[in-house]
Parts: structure tokens; sequence; C-alpha cells
């Protein structure tokens, strides 16, 4: 007779805790990605634009130097009125708090600013994203867990990835053992490790990396992640069991 209600109990306990871990879970440190442009040579005073996404700034009255802070990765350009022609395009990486870059609009008619933002807004997400020319220019090859978009074989001169994650490329789909691309975070659990040149032939891709997952017994801090849906699974299972045996 109370058959249904103590299902309709479990599940309804089960829903709390879910929910109560996806908080825990997003408890994980972050950072929004951010630009600011300085109407100074040493970021001096209010910015005159804050970005958070790609964003094109228009010149309007005379600058005579400028300069910016970047949270995250960016590429920034000075361009004509068209947007096609660019010149000066510069990769920034890093803390909004560590590095001012100074900016001299020096050709005539480039009067705008394009602040290109690259990766996930947080800075956290696990994928990886190759690019066919250096500096993360050309064709784009995004891989996450699972391989979205990913089709090999490419030859990658470029990549960055967000989180801290490691993974494995391989030159070749069949080869063992590949080559480790460990995360340079150093412990943050949030931000990009980026190698704007390089040349690597990639067969496939892995996540996680089998060296390190064999010369290490665990990911002490993002193992917590990785490890939440088998959390959430063992106490749904542990809370139906508990159930089962109530009754
Ligand atoms: C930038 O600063 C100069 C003076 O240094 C001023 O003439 C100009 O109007 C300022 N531009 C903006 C967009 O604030
Ligand atoms: C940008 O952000 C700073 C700090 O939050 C603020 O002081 C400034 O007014 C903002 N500038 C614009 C143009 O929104
Ligand atoms: C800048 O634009 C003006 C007006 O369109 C044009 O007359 C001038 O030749 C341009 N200067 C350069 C260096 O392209
Ligand atoms: C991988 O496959 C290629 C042919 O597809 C073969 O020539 C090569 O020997 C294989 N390598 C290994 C390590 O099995
Ligand atoms: C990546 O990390 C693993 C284990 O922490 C280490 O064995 C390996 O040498 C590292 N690889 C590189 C390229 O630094």
């Amino acid at each position: 007779m109370n058959h249904p209600i103590t299902i309709y109990r479990v599940f309804f306990l089960a829903k709390i805790l879910v929910t109560f871990f996806l908080r825990l879970n997003n408890v994980i440190a972050q950072q929004e990605q951010f630009a600011s442009l300085y109407n100074s040579t040493n970021c001096g005073g209010n910015p005159i634009s804050n970005m958070t996404t790609e964003v094109t700034y228009l010149i309007t009255d005379y600058l005579p130097g400028v300069s910016y802070r970047v949270e995250g990765l960016w590429t920034i350009e000075l361009c004509r009125e068209n947007y096609l022609t660019c010149y000066l395009r510069e990769v920034r990486s890093g803390k909004l708090d560590e590095n001012c870059y100074q900016l001299i609009p020096e050709r005539e008619n480039y009067t705008r600013f394009l602040f290109t933002r690259f990766g996930d807004v947080n800075q956290v997400k696990t994928e990886l994203t190759f690019f066919s020319e250096p500096e993360f220019k050309g064709e784009r090859f995004l891989v996450d867990e699972r391989g979205r978009e990913y089709k090999e074989p490419i030859e990658a001169q470029s990549y960055f990835f967000t989180g801290q994650n490691v993974w494995e490329i391989l030159k070749v789909r069949n080869e063992t053992e590949g080559t480790c691309l460990n995360d340079t975070l150093g412990g943050s659990e949030y931000g990009f490790t980026v190698n704007p040149r390089t040349r690597m032939q990639v067969g496939a891709v892995r996540f996680e990396c089998r060296e390190r997952i064999r010369s290490t017994t665990g990911r002490p801090s993002s193992g917590n992640r990785l490890g939440l849906s088998e959390t959430i699974f063992g106490l749904l299972l542990a809370v139906s069991c508990a159930s089962v045996k109530f009754r």
C-alpha cells in the first residue's frame, strides 16, 4: 500500500541530493573572460570599453595611445572600417591584473579595434581546439571528451585548451602511446594552456593521458569534477537500496 509513497520519497530525496551535488560542482573556481581598453598608455583611469565577447571598438575621438588588459585568451587587431584589412594582430593570454599592453594606432584609416575572445567564457570547459595555422588562425578543430567535430588526421600548428585537463595526442589512430599535453595552470582550476606555434600530426585524441594515469594514482583536484556523475549514480543506488531494505 505504501509502495508508491516510498518510491516518491526516494525520488524526492534523490532530486535534492542531485541538486546539492550539482551546486557543489559549480563551486569549482572559474573566471569570466574579460578585456578592458584604456585611453591611456598605462591602463590608468577607467576603461573606455569592457568586453566579454568578440567586440569592435570604433575610435571616434583622437586616441593618442591606448592600452589594454585581458583575462583569458584574446586577439587584438587594428582594422580599417570594413574589418577585412587589419594589421598588428596581437595574441594575448593571461590574468587581468598581470599585464598591461600598449597599443599605438599608427596607420591612417585604421580606426577600429577588433577584440576576439577564444574558448568558453569561464575558461573551464573540457575542450581542446586545434588550428591549421600558427597563432590560432586557419581552420579550427574542436575536440571534447567524445571527440566532437574532430576529423582525423590533421596537422595542427597551434592549439589551446581550457581547464585543469590532460590530453593525449596520437600521431596515428593505432599508435599505443602518444604525447601528453599537460595543462600549465599551476593548480588553478580555470585558465588556458596555449601553444601558438607548433607542428603536430594529430591522428587521434584521447581525453586524459595513459602515461599520466599510469604514473600517478589520481588527479587530486580535477578528479572531483570527473567523479561527479559516478557520485550521483552511487548515491542514487545507495538510496534505492536503502529504501528496498527499509520496506
Ligand atoms: C582620450 O584622451 C584624450 C586626451 O588624452 C581626449 O582628448 C580624448 O577625448 C579621449 N578619448 C576618449 C574616447 O575618451
Ligand atoms: C569598465 O569596468 C570598470 C570597472 O568595473 C568601470 O569602472 C568602468 O566604468 C567600465 N567602463 C565602461 C565603459 O563600461
Ligand atoms: C584614408 O581615407 C581617406 C578618405 O577615405 C582617403 O582619402 C585617404 O587616402 C586614406 N588614406 C590612406 C593611407 O589610405
Ligand atoms: C598502424 O596502421 C598502419 C596502416 O594503417 C600500419 O602501417 C602500421 O604499422 C600500424 N602501426 C601499429 C603500431 O600498429
Ligand atoms: C605530463 O605529466 C605527467 C605526469 O604528471 C608526466 O609524467 C609527463 O612527463 C608530463 N608531460 C610533459 C610533456 O610535461
